[in-house]
Order: structure tokens, then sequence, then C-alpha cells
């Protein structure tokens, strides 16, 4: 069994209890100023949690892809990734406890087959000073279906994760209690964090149990919770049923909801009952690296360490820059420059050769194609802005090293880490590995002053931008706007279907457009799609829209990207000959002219430059 089946496999599940199937949203959230990436399943849909509408009814399921930067650090141990897949089936005030732990867990031992004797459970234990009790009812639910599996059903009582390692486990017990800390689901964890306005609730955990034994380092016993290893969080069903109020104290939700999470890729682990995340949910990356090196995945710990940050590293900077997001030094970019150079490091540790981390990119591809034909069909240009920002690293790197060198004394200063980063392009997190190398340490808090004012500079930066974006319908820039989808339509037609838009800004003086094309566009292509432009512009054609079904607009071949970020129903605009010929036809949310005669001016491309790795920029202007 691979994560493509468990993935199907799992939908199916739920799809016959007529759950509908949602697209997996985007990385980076949209509407969602609080958090740069989607981390859970739940995010996407906080909304409809809260009581809004779904289009598609009150039972959903998905597989959602998620990056959590906070364990970038953790990455090298045999769980961790960054980039994973969460399982999702949600129930929209719809089915309750009795239902959800029925499905998921005849999900697992059915469907997959788990041995029932390795799956344990927790529940929550209660919360007086919250006036809410016992799951009791999850209990008597979870004993009726242990006893289907003519298996164990004691319970216990944990309390905390510290309790539990006091305690330990008794043969038998397979029911365990314990606190808010591990059995209640909010996005910003315990009840006592939770912002007023944010839903949460109880929840019931599932654990599989390795053939590992108990390591003392993380307490006297072993308990479900425990970190050593022997068990695995596999699923988690939360009863989102709470809001919490103004006042800190909590009321029930309009209608009680369930949100179960499960690792696509942990879940692999319990089907193949290997106790290593990358050994079974990256292999073919590790393959890859084996062929290129002289070295095996399981060597050393060193080696081993090095293939996991490079598998996990590279498999989250596809995704990432297939949504769009180049490394670049702030907001999500920034951790894709991360990604990227951390993983170029541990390449040059394993001595890979062939290509580098670029070489890597394709057997990602090849493993997701047919879920994310997005990460295939834009290979070449992902591709590309990883082997721009490796070549990038390594010009600076010499560079930084011989700066780093000339730091005298036992301090790294913040304004000395803030200019490797911003002028030597050092990730912050690899100026301390050095420093802590070398028996420093740095000023982390004068450098994230530093950082900060230069955040507050490059924001202030972007509501300028914004400002004269296309908040400003005037007459002007709406012809630039729909000169801005002919260019695009002309590029396309002279240098290929491989160029996508990567980004667009519209003042009523100039268009700039950033594209995807790896080189240099020559002049006389430039001439071309100027020209193309401008037979439109004479030719007087009307701009249409129509509203398709997303799936329809793909398979029509209309020209769009992040298409995820996009609902169900999307509209097109074409710009349409009288004879019928279509000059472009792209997703859109307007305005535009209504006919490009109503366009004032001649085209002209006044520039073309490169704007990052992989993206090409064009200012352009109507020219009197
Ligand atoms: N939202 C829950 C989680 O992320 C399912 O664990």
């Amino acid at each position: 069994m691979d994560l493509n089946t468990i993935r199907e496999k799992y939908i199916a599940h739920f799809k016959a209890q007529s759950h509908a199937v949602i697209p997996s949203a985007s990385l980076v959230p949209e509407n969602d100023p609080t958090t740069l990436f989607t981390g859970s399943g739940m995010q996407p849909l906080v909304p409809y949690l809260l009581g809004e509408v779904h289009p598609k009814g009150t039972r959903l399921v998905d597989s959602q892809k998620c990056f959590r930067s906070g364990d970038i650090e953790e990455v090298g141990d045999n769980r961790h990734t960054t980039f994973f897949e969460m399982l999702g089936n949600w129930s929209l005030g719809d089915y309750w406890k009795k239902e959800q732990l029925a499905w998921i867990y005849s999900f697992l031992t059915d469907e997959l087959e788990l041995d029932p004797q390795r799956l344990f459970v927790t529940v929550f234990a209660g919360d007086e000073s919250l006036g809410i009790g016992k799951d009791v009812d999850s209990v008597e639910i979870w004993k009726s279906l242990f006893a289907e599996k003519n298996v164990s059903s004691e319970t216990a009582l944990m309390g905390s994760e510290e309790e539990g390692s006091k305690r330990g486990m008794k043969d038998g017990e397979r029911i365990f209690f314990y606190n808010a800390e591990k059995n209640w689901w909010s996005r910003s964890g315990v009840p006592g964090n939770m912002p007023p306005g944010e839903p949460g609730g109880p929840d019931s955990e599932i654990f599989y149990q390795f053939d590992v034994e108990h390591n003392q380092a993380f307490g006297e016993h072993c308990h479900p919770n425990c970190d050593c290893g022997r068990y695995l969080e596999i699923g988690n069903s939360v009863f989102m049923q709470y809001l919490k109020n103004e006042d800190g104290t909590f009321k029930t939700l309009p209608k009680q909801n369930v949100d179960f999470g499960g690792g696509l890729e942990r879940i692999l682990m319990a089907v193949t009952n290997t106790p290593d995340i990358v050994a079974v949910s990256h292999a073919p990356i590790i393959a890859y690296l084996e062929q290129h090196s002289d070295k095996k995945y399981g060597d050393d710990e060193q080696t081993t360490k090095a293939f996991r940050i490079i598998a996990d590293h590279m498999k989250a900077a596809v995704f990432l820059i297939a949504e769009g997001i180049y490394p670049s030094n702030t907001d999500q970019g920034y951790f894709v420059r991360r990604l990227i150079r951390r993983a170029v490091r541990y390449a040059d540790m394993l001595g890979i050769q062939g290509g580098g981390c670029a070489s890597v990119v394709k057997p990602i591809a090849d493993m997701y194609g047919t879920v994310y034909p997005d990460i295939p069909a834009k290979r070449v240009e992902i591709e590309n802005a990883v082997a721009h920002e490796d070549e990038k690293f390594r010009t600076t790197l010499a560079r930084g090293l011989r700066e780093f060198e000339k730091i005298t004394g036992t301090t790294v200063t913040g304004k000395e880490a803030f200019l490797l980063f911003s002028t030597y392009g050092f990730p912050y997190e690899m100026t301390e590995e050095l420093a802590t190398e070398r028996g420093m340490t740095v000023d982390v808090q004068e450098f994230k002053e530093e950082m900060k004012a230069h955040q507050d500079l490059s924001r202030a930066g972007s509501e300028q931008k914004f400002k004269s974006g296309l908040a400003d319908t005037g007459e002007k820039t709406t012809m630039l706007h729909t000169c801005t989808h002919l260019l695009l339509a002309g590029l396309r037609k002279y240098l290929g279907e491989g160029v996508h838009q990567a980004g667009s800004n519209i003042t009523p003086l100039r268009l700039r457009f950033d594209f995807t094309y790896p080189e240099k566009v020559p002049q006389d292509v430039l001439d071309k799609v100027e020209a193309y432009v401008n037979e439109v512009l004479t030719a007087h054609c009307a701009v249409e829209t129509v509203i398709l079904e997303k799936d329809e607009a793909k398979e029509k071949g209309v020209e769009g990207s992040f298409w995820e970020k996009y609902p169900d129903e999307v509209t097109v605009y074409s710009v349409v000959s009288d004879d019928g010929t279509v000059y472009s036809r792209e997703l859109c949310g307007g305005p535009h002219v209504k006919n490009t005669g109503e366009i004032v001016g001649v085209f002209k491309i006044v520039k073309e430059s490169s704007s990052s790795a992989g993206v090409r920029r064009i200012k352009a202007v109507l020219e009197p």
C-alpha cells in the first residue's frame, strides 16, 4: 500500500457515507492574515464550522496539503516532516460521535486492516473550570466498537502527560482519559489560549503501537502520549461544539461539528508497521539520492538525517513553488528559501551528483502526478527555481562565510546576523548553526528587531502596491488590465504553454506583469507579442464573460494560475473577434473593458527583466 492507495480508500470510505469530496485548498491560506500556511485540514473550513452554509452540504471529505514551518528544525528524526497531507472528514452540524468513531475505526481496521490489538484511544477527561465534563459518550462508543473486534477496553485516568508517564499503562487498558493539554483541540491549543470567537472542543485520538521498546529518556513509563516513538497518533476526531466568549467562558455552537484529521503519511507508517515516516512516504526520493551518491539511507545517523532533511525539504519546496511561492526574503518565500538552502547544504554533505537538488524535483513530480497534476505540469519551472536558488546560494555562501569569519568575539550581533541575512542570503538559522559550531552565540533579540524594521518597510511597500493596483478601477487601469490578459496570451503563443502568470500590478500609468519563464525573452519575441496585443486592439474585439464550473473551465483549457484559490464556479473572460477568433481566455475577477476598441493608445513593452528565480517581469504602457 502507498500514499495514493490510502488516500483513495479513505475518500471512498467516506463517500460511501454520503460525503462530498472537496479539493485540497492551497498551502497559503486565503483571507486569513493570521497565518502564513495551511497547517491543518480544518483551517480552510473555519467559516463553515462557525455556521456558514457550505455549497457541498454538511458532510465533507478531503485530503488537505499542509505545511508546518515550526517543524523545520525537527525534521531529521523518524516522524517529523514539514509537508504532509491531512485526511479530513467533517460533519457540519450533521452526524456526531457515534457515526464518527464507528466510521473511522472501521476505516482503520476493516479497510486498512490494522491490527485492533495495536490501536489505543484517548478521550477528554473533562475540566471543571470550564464546566465541561468527561467525554463518557465516546467511551461507551469505543467500548462497543472494541467489543466487536474482541479486544480489551479497560479505561484509565491519565490526566497530564507527566502523570501518564508516572502511572504507565496496565494490561487490558485501551481507553485513556487525558486533560485539555492532550484532548482538546483548537487552532490555538488549550481553552485558555483561545481568542474570543474561536471554535474548539474535546477530541478523541487514535494511536498505533509500534514494536519499539520504551525509552526512559522520555519518562519513567510509556503511555499513548509518550514521545519515545512506541505510540504514534494517527487520527484525531475533534468534537467542535464550543465557541469562546469575550469573557473567557464557552458557549455551545449553534451546530455540533465533527472535524477529523489523520496524517496520511503516519497512517502509511502504521499500515506498513514501519516507525519511519521518511522511509515510507519519501521512498522514491531516497532511492534517487542513493542512486546519485555513494551513500545509503540508514548507513549511519548523520547520513540518515541528511537524507531525511533533503527529502522533506525538497518535497515541501516543490509543493510551495507549484503554488507560485518562490524563494525570497519575506513571508512565505523565506521558508522556501530556507528549505532549499538547507537541502543544498545536506546534499553537498552527501555528495549528491548529477544536477543537485533541482533533479530531486522529478521523483517528487512522479510520485504525486496523478493526484496533483500541477506538479508535473510545472516541473520545469520548479526545477529552474530550485537550480536558480541553489546557484544564488553558492555565490553568496562563499562571500558570506568570508564576512562571517571577520566577526570577532563570542557574540554575533543582531546587526551582523541581519547583514548576513539580507546581503549574503544566510537564513538566520544557518548563522546560528555556524555560530554554535564555533562556540559563539547570536543576539537573537537584536536580530528580530532588525528583521521587524525590515518587514515594516516591505509591508508599507505592499500596501502601497495594493492601493495602486486593481483597487483603482479607473478607466486607464481597466484598459491596462485587459491588455495584461492579451499580453499573457501573446507570451503563451510565442513562448509556449509553460508560461503562466506569477504576479500582476497595475497603475493608471503602466502595467507590470510577472510570468514564469526561465530565461531572458529575446527582443524579436517581445516585438511579436507587442504586435499581437495591438492587433487585438485594432480589431475591436468583444470581451465576454461566462461563469463555468471550475472543472469544465480547466477541461476547456482556460488559462489561470492558482486554480485551487478559486471557488467551484469561476468567471472566465474571453477576448473574441467578430469572426470568432479567441485571442485570450482567462480566469479572472475583472474589471475589463467591454470591447478592445475602447482601449486608447498603442501598446508598448518598455522593459523586460528578471523578477525572481524562473520568473520574468514586463513593464508596458499605452502610448498616446
Ligand atoms: N483539526 C484537527 C487536527 O489538526 C483534526 O488535529
